[in-house]
């Protein structure tokens, strides 16, 4: 078709103005005026009529935003107007020991007005508009100079190419902050994880790294956001023809951009410090991350009497949230070996404040972990606290590693008994397999006597220890052998407690077969498996003969329960373990009744999240025993889930329930949760 010139770009003009207005109303206002069909039709027809006329193209076509070439490097530039940083308080007393600065500067002091606005953790730009056209887009870099990332930029749809007003300045400059909403954040993790890529430690590094990406069709599908806060539009009178903040924030709205809805005058110290609070608990609901707020004062002119310091603004302060990161340094590290054998390596820090706590402790999780992160002794590290859960290591920083210091390693042998440690190839765990390690001792004696098992009244934590420190016990069937006389040499125990505490433990001997299976401490046999094993294997040596594949015949019994069970009862001392708990009266057969079920209050009528790999407990185990106790077992993390039981290698949803606020539950929180009453 050839139509005359002009009404080619007549109709381009057309095409271009539809299409900025319908993303303008997708993602500046979030209201969209037609649909996705419609647009993409709209947008091949500009794009055909400009590669068929490419003179017509102008630099604020909606095709213009996704360049085809990547940039070999980015040039540095050098900013019209500075990009300042912001001093920071961390608390709201700091805030009024600021506000009494300020105040203290001017002659008269004078009432102020603040605009509070959330502070977006995310990388800031600064942009220049030429004649109402986006002709640059630039990094902070040192706030003087920075890279000059147009092309980028360019595929932020909710920066405008072209200034929506009809006579536009000759100069407009534009700062705010770039951003990766959440569910995008967690997208781009899932994607780099299945390719086999470190995930992005948080959204701030993931927008900054994402920004400097050479190909803009990569930026592009990275689906960056921009929320503006500054603006400057440089005349014979300053480059400020306003008289408050908030007439900028207004018009930078004219002009098209985003601005976040979420910013309020406050009039006084204590309108800041609610703010401060309402949005420290309800930034968990946003769908992107902040790190505080920012606290502006509002009338231009004073802005202008209090002036910079050399890095930031007399008349702007931000107020940060408690942080959930925090540095740290790692003193040593101190191995525990938990009931499995599993060695655990925990880091003892340096304390810090972290989310309102004091945290000396944090986990490593297992040998991969220290490899992983490469940690040495003095390390400074990067610790985090997630919900419920111990805090964890997150990252270190190894420019700041002190000179020889020595890298971590996991031992050779148990730090509790000495005895060789094995770490199978294609597991991240390292376990003591020494059946008599005190270490795993204590553990299997503690689980041995724990509700859903034998449920021992009395014989707890502190009571064990001893025991066995003592040798008066160097498996689950000596207990059966104690005698009041001998226990009461121990701490706090007289004559009346230790028979009781005999008593309870004959009394133990009447639990049924399934109880004692659970008690037996078979990995992934928790007690709604053994329930299950007990009907189809009503008796000790029905299930120590049978094979993997009787077992995993088993309905709700999968082939690693299976291996785990035949294993156990391959190794010697495990059989040996059973022909004392016969001798000493123990039931070691009979089919349950019914399944016992126990609902219980923690856990009725509340809704759980499993993710990752628990140590022990199988998926569909620690399903049924939230379902057994009256709970539910939902696929995703939203505001309704009460709680996300988090094993190794937890993802995405781990890193929503954070974002959330969601409790989070370890295997060994949710088993004391369901014993608890
Ligand atoms: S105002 C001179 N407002 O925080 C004014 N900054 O820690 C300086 N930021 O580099 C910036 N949200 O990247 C301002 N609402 C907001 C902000 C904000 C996030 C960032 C910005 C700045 C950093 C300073």
């Amino acid at each position: 078709m050839n139509l005359p010139k002009q009404k080619i770009q007549k109709r381009a003009e057309q095409l271009r103005e539809q299409l900025q207005k319908a993303a303008y109303a997708y993602y500046v206002e979030d209201n969209p005026i037609m649909e996705d069909e419609v647009y993409d039709r709209l947008y091949r027809e500009l794009q055909t009529l400009e590669a068929e006329h490419p003179e017509i193209v102008t630099p604020d076509s909606p095709t213009q935003r996704v360049g085809d070439k990547p940039a070999d490097k980015f040039q540095s530039v050098k900013h019209n107007i500075p990009l300042y940083s912001l001093d920071n308080a961390f608390n709201i007393e700091e805030f009024a020991n600021w506000e009494k600065r300020w105040k203290d500067r001017l002659e008269n002091p004078i009432d102020s007005e603040y605009v509070c606005e959330l502070k977006i953790d995310g990388s800031a730009l600064a942009l220049t508009y030429e004649n109402g056209i986006l002709v640059r887009g630039a990094t902070r870099g040192d706030g003087e100079t920075g890279e000059e990332i147009t092309q980028n930029v360019k595929t932020i749809r909710s920066i405008p190419l072209k200034l929506q007003v009809d006579n536009p300045p000759s100069r407009v400059e534009v700062r705010g902050e770039s951003f990766l909403p959440l569910d995008t954040f967690d997208r781009i993790n899932q994607d780099r994880e299945a390719n086999g890529e470190a995930p992005f430690a948080n959204p701030r590094n993931a927008a900054a790294g994402t920004l400097r990406q050479l190909d803009p069709q990569v930026v592009d599908r990275r689906q960056l956001q921009f929320f503006a806060y500054t603006l400057y539009i440089p005349g014979e009178d300053g480059d400020r023809p306003f008289h408050t903040h908030q007439e900028a924030l207004q018009k930078l709205q004219e002009f098209g951009f985003l601005v976040n809805p979420n910013q309020t005058i406050c009039r006084s110290l204590e309108d800041v410090a609610q703010y401060y609070d309402r949005w420290n608990e309800e930034r968990r609901q946003l769908p992107y991350m902040t790190d505080g707020v920012v606290v502006k004062l509002n009338d231009i002119e004073l802005q202008q009497r209090l002036g910079f310091t050399q890095k930031a603004p007399r008349w702007a302060i931000a107020l940060k949230y408690p942080a959930e990161e925090v540095p740290t340094t790692v003193e040593s590290v101190t191995v525990q070996v938990g009931r499995t054998g599993a060695l655990t390596p925990v880091a003892n820090l340096n304390p810090v404040q972290l989310a309102g706590t004091t945290v000396s402790r944090a986990t490593l999780h297992n040998g991969d972990r220290i490899a992983e992160l490469d940690l040495h002794i003095g390390d400074t590290v990067v610790v985090r606290k997630a919900g419920e859960i111990i805090p964890e290591v997150v990252r270190v920083l190894p420019e700041l590693r002190p000179e020889n210091a020595p890298a971590v390693e996991m031992p050779k042998t148990c730090p509790e008994c000495g005895q060789p440690v094995v770490k199978p190839e294609d597991e991240a765990v390292t376990r003591c397999v020494n059946a008599s390690c005190p270490a795993i001792l204590r553990g299997s004696l503690k689980h041995w006597a724990s509700r859903g098992a034998l449920d021992i009244d009395g014989l707890g934590e502190k009571l064990i220890s001893q025991m066995v420190d003592r040798r008066f016990v160097q498996s689950v069937a000596d207990l059966y052998q104690l005698q009041p006389e001998t226990l009461v040499v121990l701490e706090r125990m007289g004559k009346k407690s230790a028979e009781k505490l005999v008593g309870a433990i004959a009394a133990s001997q009447q639990q049924p077969w399934f109880r004692v299976l659970y008690g037996l401490g078979i990995r992934h046999v928790g007690s709604v498996n053994a329930q299950t094993l007990a009907q189809r294997f009503p008796s000790v040596d029905e299930l120590a003969t049978a094979t993997v594949e009787d077992i995993a015949a088993v309905e709700g019994i999968g082939e690693i329960i299976a291996s785990a069970i035949v294993d156990w009862f391959g190794i010697p001392a495990n059989r040996e373990s059973i022909d004392r708990l016969r001798e000493a009266g123990l039931q070691l057969q009979g089919t349950p009744s019914q399944p016992e079920t126990e609902s219980n209050a923690h856990i009725q009528g509340q809704t759980f999240v499993l993710t990752g790999t628990l140590p022990n407990l199988m998926r569909n185990e620690a399903k049924s025993l939230i379902e057994k106790a009256g709970g539910k077992v939902t696929g995703s993390v939203s505001k309704k889930t009460n709680y996300v039981v988090v094993g190794d290698s937890a993802g995405s949803k781990l890193a929503k329930a954070e974002k959330l606020g969601i409790p989070l539950l370890s295997e060994e929180a949710l088993l004391e949760l369901l014993e608890a009453r």
